[in-house]
């Protein structure tokens, strides 16, 4: 079992179900598909039909409901068959598995594991900034091929800001300031704190829109890491020795949702407290942050495709991983839990 199984992941944003229109995605080697029933509530089931196995997602839309395109066995939103084209009854076991799904956070949480575990409590509240009163969202999605994990080792350790992201995000005062790492069962945090300094370009952008001029600035970054794979990260400068909210306050939400062992839905935002009624200032941040994660994605598949060739072989640590290593842990017992809970239902 590679996956944490038992947790909610984002399986899409609400604008990418568009009503009559369904959308195969596969998340945790689950190829599921997601459509909006009778009442315009997005749905997820198995793509699989019950009847011959004919994907779902090739099937269409019918007044909410699906009619498979092989046979025409027609499904509701809960994957009970409704209509078996030639024959009045319709058997119980006529049905397809359907997935738990809850809209929050301006995302569409998924749970692939054991249905009677999946409390919409457990989705990470971390995420609250993407649709708060004070806060401006936007935000995209990264497909990328590589393992889940190396998107969450990437955000929990900041120093590639330095190198991979030299034209926007990263300067040497990065690479110069140690992290302080905390963990416990739930979650890991990591801090930087970068003080009087020249901030790089991105920041620098951001400053002097809000200033009409260039200073030196105090800048944070405080990670939050809760598994499988959500992360979010408060960013932001302001003049130095300023309060926070003299400056420009960032939040980078990160939901990471396995597609296979080797592929990435990557959904991301970013949230804002400046410019707030600016939506030039949306679509530049979406912009900007799609090509600054371009940069992560073209470095994670190159280390995917190493680590594929290099199956079991050493690397090293350095004080920066502290946080990728509390993290991993983390999943590791995560899984072993759920597998353990797994073979005792079983037995
Ligand atoms: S495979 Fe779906 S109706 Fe036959
Ligand atoms: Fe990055």
């Amino acid at each position: 079992m590679p996956f944490i199984l038992n947790a909610w992941y984002v399986a899409a944003w609400p604008r990418e179900v568009e009503p009559g229109k369904v959308l195969a995605r596969t998340i945790c080697n689950e190829p599921m598909v997601l459509f909006r029933d009778e009442a315009g509530q997005a749905v997820a089931l198995e793509d699989r039909c019950c009847h011959r196995q004919m994907p779902l997602a090739k099937g269409w839309l019918e007044s909410g409901t699906l009619r498979c395109g092989y046979h025409g066995l027609r499904f509701d939103g809960r994957g009970k068959c409704v209509e078996i084209p030639g024959q009045t009854s319709i058997p119980p076991r006529a049905r397809v598995r359907g997935y738990p799904l809850v809209e929050r956070y301006g995302w569409l949480w998924v749970w692939p594991g054991d249905a009677a575990k999946a409390d919409p409590a457990l989705i990470p509240a971390i995420f609250t900034r993407m649709d708060h009163p004070e806060w401006t969202p936007c935000g995209g999605t990264t497909y990328v091929k590589c393992h889940y994990q190396l998107i969450s080792d990437n955000l929990l350790d900041l120093t590639h800001e330095t190198y991979i992201h030299r034209s926007s995000l990263g300067n040497q005062a990065v690479v110069e300031h140690p992290i302080s790492t905390k963990g416990d069962a739930e979650k890991v945090v990591v801090q930087r704190l970068i003080p009087d300094h020249d901030p790089a370009p991105f920041w620098k952008a951001m400053l002097h829109r809000k200033l009409g001029q260039h200073v030196n600035a105090d800048r944070w970054q405080v990670i939050h890491f809760e598994p499988p794979a959500n992360l979010v990260l408060d960013v932001g400068v302001t003049p130095a020795g300023h309060p926070r909210a003299d400056g420009v306050e960032g939040c980078n939400t990160n939901a990471i949702t396995p597609e296979t062992e080797d592929s990435t839905w990557y959904f991301w935002g970013f949230t804002r407290k400046f410019g707030r009624d600016d939506a030039a200032l949306s679509q530049k941040l979406v912009d900007t942050v799609a090509n600054i994660f371009e940069e992560d994605r073209e470095a994670c598949e190159a280390v995917h495709a190493v680590m594929k060739r290099n199956a079991g072989r050493a690397v090293i640590d350095v004080n920066a991983d502290q946080g990728t290593i509390l993290a991993r842990r983390m999943v590791a017992e995560r899984i072993k839990a759920e597998r353990a809970g797994t073979a005792q239902a079983a037995e």
